[in-house]
């Protein structure tokens, strides 16, 4: 990287996370839906989901990994100036989730509000505070992805019902100067509403006589996936002069094997350096990278120094990358 500057950037000081109590296995699911667990593991390296229990809503389980991060950290709550809350299941439609997160845990200081990017919405959040520390707006941020989309499953549709689960991932992004190039180092976001309709929610959140359900045309969107990633990774590499060589992990949003190892292959990335939570998580759309990272950061395999990797995929379409250095 050169020479230390007194750069301002943002920097991943503390992950967290959590997970629904209820395990459900692709075996319990059959019992729903006509499907069986060798399909959906063979289609999409799904082993198992978690479910949330009506008390886990998206403002509980993000508090819960909202803690975790800031313990991580060593960072009390009242020294965030922000928190930023990606979800396409929030539980109201006002007020923001992020406010329910910012009284649960006493962020007494912070502003908050959510972001809806669908399973991008981790990445979008990350570049919006990492903007806002840049610019010197805010110094510490809660970045959080949770999500319920067990409420919103059609367990009629046996082509969706089976890919997600629920849970919530955080990060505590802080100002940094110097650091030997650690922080982040680019954001690239894209979006493209002609795609609206291969990947979407038929109602909304408070509409009582049509709360909606997800439906996706899983094809278009797998077609989509792989190209569209792979060129949003090579984007994020070329921005900083780097290849896939030099990357330490990929940590891309889990919706399917055979998309992640698409990209990965694609990339020239060895399987050892993908993270992969697809099996045990299944689709969890925003938390989708924050727990991800969480479980890499803490069964050692991340390491700080290491470069990072994110990218994602969702309805919109959304997609983007961030890189960063740990
Ligand atoms: O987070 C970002 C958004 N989501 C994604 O990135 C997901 C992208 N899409 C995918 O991951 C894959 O397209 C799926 C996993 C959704 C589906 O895999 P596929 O290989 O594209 O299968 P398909 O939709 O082409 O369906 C193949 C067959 C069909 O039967 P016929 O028409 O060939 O007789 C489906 O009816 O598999 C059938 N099928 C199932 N069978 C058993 C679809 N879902 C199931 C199921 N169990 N759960």
């Amino acid at each position: 990287m050169g020479e230390l500057s007194p750069l301002r950037r943002s920097r991943i000081t503390g992950v967290g996370h959590y997970l629904p109590e209820h395990i459900v296995s692709n075996d319990e699911i059959s019992l729903r839906v006509e499907t069986s667990d060798a399909w959906i593991t063979e289609r999409t390296g799904i082993r198992q989901r978690h479910f949330s229990a009506p008390f886990e809503t998206t403002a509980f389980m993000g508090a819960a990994a909202s803690r975790e991060a800031l313990a991580a950290a060593g960072v009390e709550a009242d020294s965030v100036d922000a928190i930023i809350l990606a979800t396409a299941t929030p539980d109201q439609a006002f007020p923001a989730t992020a406010v329910h997160v910012q009284a649960a845990i006493g962020a007494k200081r912070a502003f908050a509000f959510d972001i809806s990017a669908a399973c991008s919405g981790f990445i979008y959040a990350l570049s919006v505070a990492d903007s806002m520390i840049r610019c010197g707006q805010v110094s510490t941020v809660l970045v959080i992805g949770s999500e319920v989309y067990s409420r919103i499953l059609n367990f009629e549709d046996r082509g969706t019902c089976v890919l997600f689960g629920d849970g919530a991932g955080a990060v505590v992004l802080q100002a940094k100067t110097g650091g030997e190039g650690a922080g982040i180092l680019s954001t690239h976001l894209h979006s493209d509403g002609a795609f609206a309709e291969i990947l979407y929610v038929d109602g909304a959140v408070g509409q009582r006589d049509r709360p909606g359900h997800l439906v996706m045309n899983g094809r278009e969107v797998f077609r989509q996936a792989v190209t569209l990633l792979s060129s949003a990774v090579n984007e994020a590499l070329e921005a900083n002069g780097l290849t896939a060589k030099d990357i330490d992990w990929l940590v891309p949003h889990q919706a399917n094997r055979r998309i992640i190892d698409g990209v990965g292959k694609k990339l020239g990335l060895p399987p050892e350096r993908v993270v992969v939570t697809v099996d045990k998580h299944a689709n969890t759309s925003a938390a989708s990278i924050p727990l991800a990272l969480y479980q890499a950061v803490s069964d050692g395999r991340i390491k700080p120094g290491q470069l990072i990797l994110l990218e994602a995929l969702g309805g919109g379409l959304t997609w983007g990358s961030a890189l960063l250095r740990l």
